[in-house]
């Protein structure tokens, strides 16, 4: 099936509670967004996804949560102060500015040039200035006394908090090579972009594991990294494969740590995006920080009596951008049961915000307390939402349209035989169960979700 257009996404995420643009009554903020209760159990799914298949279910990586204001020579050591830079035009008219990569693969639309072939503002056609170099962190201050303080900066990735506890990591957990460090958290980025829903934001949250190991290992731990990650893509997170690409980065494009990155790509509305890049960071971080900090960051292998600095293996994926993809991916509009167009977000059960929703066939008192016992016997085990406003097609369709996978109806038989219906989302099929059997029968249709 095609892919969705964005405003259908973009509609849909406001609509139903899932993203709305961040402080909208105040005409919002551009490229900040706001997750709602719905986007929130969608990001939190994903991140839980995620941590599970690098973390819960591996030997060979363990987790961290560094602080976001750290003493500013991570990043001097890291290289951000001195190259994380994109070049950045204004317009000398209206003021408004822009990364000419961008103007010229037309992300603002059409863009005229001059007379010379000079790329003219998006904005207003006014003449542009020459490209200069703009730092993309967020600088702020740290001390008690205004204008006195350290200057410290919003983390622009998590990857430097791998790095500084690398040493901490590996001996407290007495780890020997290869092993991983993984961090799920917000950084920010002073991002100019053309405002594509959660795309490219200011502040985005990010999903990165260091998988630290021996120089000549490096390339088949990156080959294996590049497969692992594409594989969860398409089934953990249900994209389909014919909409992702593994894309190898050209030399001029690597980042400055880098010695090889490959990125997992989407097939966006507006073209191929990057999801994932996959780094081989050599030893670049580590060396960088032990000659900074003067600390000793080598490996002693037992084994082979070799002292060495590790290579790291990077595969950096981004939360929020994954979150916009999986709405993408979800989004249905088909025939519901009875030949009417419905909305539908195929979410795999595993991500999807509200596992079982309990509906009342009607908002008669007779039926609630029976209702209310029903969604109290099944909310330990799951996400779950009580509706009993409108009609039941009208709420069969609430559901399918924040992707809900099981509805569980309550009618007037089920006070004569103490069964209700379970309604799948997908095939919209509807069987009766014995309410002893409920959590049962739900769990048999949610296998492995929590
Ligand atoms: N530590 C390496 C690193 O940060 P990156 O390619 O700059 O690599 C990794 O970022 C991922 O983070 C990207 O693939 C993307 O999914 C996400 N990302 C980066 N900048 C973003 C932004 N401004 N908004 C949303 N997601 C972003």
């Amino acid at each position: 099936m095609p892919a969705p257009d964005l405003d259908a996404i973009v509609s849909l995420a406001k609509r139903r509670g899932f993203v709305f643009p961040s402080a909208e009554i105040y005409g919002g903020f551009a490229n900040a967004y706001d997750y709602g209760p719905l986007g929130v159990e969608l990001k939190r799914n994903i991140r839980e996804a995620w941590w599970r298949a690098l973390v819960r279910e591996r030997d060979d990586v363990v987790g961290l949560d560094a602080a976001m204001l750290t003493n500013p020579e991570v990043w001097v050591a890291s290289g951000h102060t001195e190259t994380f830079h994109d070049p950045l035009v204004d317009c000398r008219a209206c003021r408004r500015r822009f990364r000419p990569d961008h103007i010229e693969e037309g992300q603002y639309g059409e863009a005229a040039r001059d007379d010379e072939g000079r790329w003219r503002c998006p904005n207003c056609g006014g003449e542009l200035t020459e490209p200069r170099l703009f730092n993309l962190m967020f600088r702020t201050e740290v001390g008690a006394v205004a204008g006195e303080g350290a200057t410290a900066y919003l983390p622009p990735e998590t990857a430097q908090g791998m790095f500084v506890n690398f040493k901490g990591v590996k001996d407290a957990m007495r780890r020997k090579l290869p092993f991983g460090i993984a961090q799920a958290r917000v950084s920010f980025r002073n991002e100019i972009t053309p405002g594509r829903f959660v795309f490219r934001t200011l502040e985005f949250e990010q999903m990165e594991m260091e998988y630290f190991c021996r120089p000549e290992s490096a390339a088949g731990w990156h080959r294996y990294w590049i497969d692992e990650r594409l594989r969860w893509y398409e089934e953990v997170i249900g994209i389909d494969p014919a909409r992702l690409r593994v894309r190898a980065h050209e030399p001029e494009e690597l980042s400055h740590y880098s010695a090889g990155t490959s990125d997992i790509e989407y097939r966006f509305p507006w073209g191929w995006g990057e999801l994932e890049g996959i780094a081989n960071r050599t030893d670049y971080d580590l060396r960088a920080h032990a000659e900074h900090s003067g600390q000793d960051l080598s490996y002693f292998d037992e084994e082979t009596g070799e002292r060495f600095t590790p290579y790291v293996i990077e595969p950096a994926a981004g939360l929020t951008r994954t979150l916009a993809v999986a709405m993408l991916e979800a989004y249905a509009v088909e025939p519901d049961e009875n030949g009417r167009d419905r909305t539908v977000l195929r979410f795999p059960a595993a991500i999807a915000p509200v596992k079982v929703a309990v509906l009342p066939l009607s908002k008669k008192p007779a039926l609630t307390p029976m209702a209310r016992r029903v969604h109290q016997l099944i909310r330990p085990f799951w996400m779950t939402q009580y509706d009993e406003t409108q009609s039941i097609g009208r709420r069969y369709r609430r559901q399918d349209e924040i992707g809900t996978p099981l509805c569980v109806t309550v009618d007037f038989a089920t006070l004569e035989d103490e069964a209700v219906t379970i309604r799948e989302r997908d095939s919209q099929a509807q069987t009766r169960v014995p309410i002893a059997g409920l959590v049962d029968a739900l769990a048999e249709r949610l296998p492995g979700v929590r």
